[in-house]
C-alpha cells in the first residue's frame, strides 16, 4: 500500500507541476491592420511544405476556414471520413461526395463531412467547408511559434465566400466561443493553453498588433515590461444562441446605458437587451467592423448628446467622407495622450460604476488635417445587435475573453500607460 500510495502521489505532484510550468505559455499571434479595407489580419503557416496563409480576423468565427480553390497542395492534408471523430469533433452538419468539381480535390472529396464558413465582412454562411485537417504553424517572436500536425480547418470551394477580403487573404481565423474547433478551443486541447486570450489591435496599419492566447501574463514591453492584463474591468459573457439560423458564435456583453461626458444618452432600453425571441438587440463584439455600429434610434440621440458635450469653440463641418455625419474642426481642440480632448464616452456594462470609458483616440478618427469626425456609425439594426462594437473603438485597448469563467475584461487605452498593442514585442526597436 505505501509502496503504491507513494509513486502515485509523486507522480500527481509532478502532474500538477507539469501543468503548472505548462499553462504559463503564452501563444502570440500578430495582427496587422489592412490600410485600404481596415481588416484585421494574421498569417500562419499551413501544410507540408508550410505555405503562409492570410486569414480575417474572426472574433466570433466557428473555425478557421481556407479558400482550397486556389491550388491547395499538401503531403499532410486529410479530409475527415463520414462518420469519423474528426466529423462529430467538429459536429459536423451532413456527409457527402464530391458533388461541385469534375474531379477529386482539396474540398471536394468522397465520403466526407462538412461544417459551416462563416464570412462576417458580408454576413454570409454556407455549409459546404469539408473538414480536413493539415499542419497549422501558429504564433510568433517574442513567443514560440506552436506547430500543430493535425489542426482542424474548413476547406471552402464557394466563390461566394471570398468575397470583401483584402488583397491575399484567404480565409477565416475564427475565435469563437464553442465551437470546438475555433482556434482558442481547438489550441486549449494542449494543456500548454487555456480557453483564455487577449486581444490588443494597433491602430497603425504599420505596426503588428497581436492576439495573446492562454491565462497570462500579457505583457508589453514601455521599455519597462507591464502586465496589461492586470486591473481590468470584467463583465458578463453572453451568448445569444436565438439570432439567425446558425447558433451564433459571437461575443455579447450587457450594456446597460451611454454616458457623454457624465450625461446619459437617452436611449430606447429595450433596444439594449437581447429580445428572447428573435436574438436581436444587444450588443455584440466584432473585429469584422471598422467602427462601432449604432442602431439609428440611438445613433441619434447618442450624437445629439455628443455635440452638446462639445466646447462651444469647436465649430462643425460639412463631413468630407460619407462614411460619417458629424465632422468638427480640431483646430480649439487640444490633443492629449490619448487622443483629440473631446466629451468622454461610458459603455456602461452590468452596473453604474462599471464602464469602459472611451477617449478621443477611439471615439473620433482625424480625416484631414483640420477635421476630425465621430467613428461611429448610425444603420437600421432592426433585425440585427443595437450595438456591435468595432474595430476603431477596440483598438490599444485589452479586451480579455476568459471563456471558461465566461467573462470578458476591458483594459481602457493602453496609451493612458504609455504604450501600445504593437510594444508586445520588445525584439522591434521603436
Ligand atoms: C454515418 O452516420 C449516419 C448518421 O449520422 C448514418 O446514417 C450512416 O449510416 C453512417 N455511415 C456509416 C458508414 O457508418
Ligand atoms: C466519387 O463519388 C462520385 C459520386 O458519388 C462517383 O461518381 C465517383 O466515382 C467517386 N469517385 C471516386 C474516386 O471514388
Ligand atoms: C423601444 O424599442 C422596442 C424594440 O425595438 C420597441 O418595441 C418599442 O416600441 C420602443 N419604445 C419606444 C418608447 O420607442
Ligand atoms: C476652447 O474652449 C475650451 C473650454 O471650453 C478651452 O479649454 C480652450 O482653451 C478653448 N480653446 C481655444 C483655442 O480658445
Amino acid at each position: 500500500m505505501v509502496i503504491f500510495k507513494l509513486p502515485l502521489s509523486i507522480l500527481l505532484l509532478f502532474f500538477l507541476f507539469n501543468i503548472f510550468l505548462c499553462s504559463a505559455e503564452i501563444l502570440y499571434i500578430p495582427v496587422t491592420k489592412d490600410a485600404t479595407t481596415l481588416q484585421y489580419i494574421t498569417e500562419v503557416g499551413q501544410r507540408t511544405p508550410l505555405v503562409p496563409i492570410k486569414l480575417l480576423v474572426h472574433l466570433g468565427g466557428r473555425s478557421l476556414w481556407v479558400d482550397c480553390d486556389k491550388g491547395y497542395k499538401s503531403s499532410t492534408y486529410k479530409s475527415a471520413v463520414c462518420n469519423s471523430t474528426q466529423c462529430s469533433y467538429s459536429k459536423s452538419l451532413y456527409c457527402d461526395d464530391c458533388r461541385f468539381k469534375p474531379q477529386l480535390q482539396p474540398g471536394c472529396n468522397n465520403n466526407t463531412c462538412f461544417i459551416w464558413g462563416d464570412n462576417p465582412l458580408i454576413d454570409w454562411f454556407d455549409d459546404s467547408a469539408e473538414v480536413d485537417e493539415d499542419v497549422l504553424a501558429i504564433g510568433s517572436t517574442p513567443g514560440v511559434r506552436f506547430t500543430w500536425p493535425r489542426f482542424i480547418f474548413g476547406c471552402m470551394l464557394s466563390r461566394n465566400m471570398v468575397r470583401s477580403f483584402a488583397k491575399g487573404v484567404t480565409g477565416v481565423a475564427g475565435f469563437g466561443r464553442e465551437s470546438p474547433i475555433s482556434i482558442p478551443n481547438q489550441l486549449a486541447l494542449d494543456p500548454k493553453f487555456t480557453r483564455k486570450f487577449g486581444i490588443c489591435l494597433s491602430s497603425s496599419t504599420k505596426s503588428r498588433g497581436v492576439i495573446y492566447i492562454g491565462s497570462g501574463p500579457y505583457y508589453v514591453y514601455n521599455p519597462k515590461r507591464i502586465d496589461i492584463s492586470n486591473d481590468l474591468l470584467y463583465t458578463k459573457l453572453i451568448a445569444n444562441n436565438k439570432r439567425g439560423f446558425v447558433a451564433s458564435e459571437e461575443y455579447y456583453i450587457q450594456v446597460l446605458s451611454i454616458r457623454i461626458a457624465g450625461q446619459d444618452v437617452p436611449l430606447n432600453k429595450t433596444l439594449l437587451f437581447i429580445n428572447k425571441k428573435e436574438g436581436d438587440g444587444g450588443t455584440m463584439i466584432s473585429t469584422a467592423k471598422p467602427f462601432t455600429i449604432l442602431h439609428t434610434s440611438i445613433y441619434d440621440a447618442f450624437k445629439t448628446t455628443f455635440i452638446k458635450a462639445l466646447s462651444k469653440n469647436v465649430s462643425l463641418v460639412e463631413p468630407p467622407t460619407k462614411q460619417f455625419d458629424v465632422c468638427f474642426s480640431s483646430k480649439n481642440i487640444r490633443s492629449t495622450n490619448v487622443g483629440p480632448d473631446v466629451p468622454v464616452i461610458d459603455i456602461v456594462l452590468h452596473k453604474p460604476s462599471a464602464f469602459w470609458k472611451i477617449y478621443g483616440t477611439n471615439s473620433v478618427v482625424q480625416v484631414s488635417k483640420d477635421v476630425v469626425c465621430l467613428a461611429f456609425v448610425g444603420q437600421d439594426q432592426t433585425r440585427e445587435p443595437s450595438i456591435v462594437i468595432g474595430g476603431h473603438q477596440l483598438e490599444e485597448n485589452l479586451l480579455v475573453f476568459d471563456l471558461p469563467r465566461k467573462k470578458i475584461g476591458f483594459s481602457s487605452s493602453l496609451k493612458l500607460q504609455q504604450t501600445s498593442c504593437s510594444k508586445y514585442d520588445n525584439t522591434i526597436i521603436a
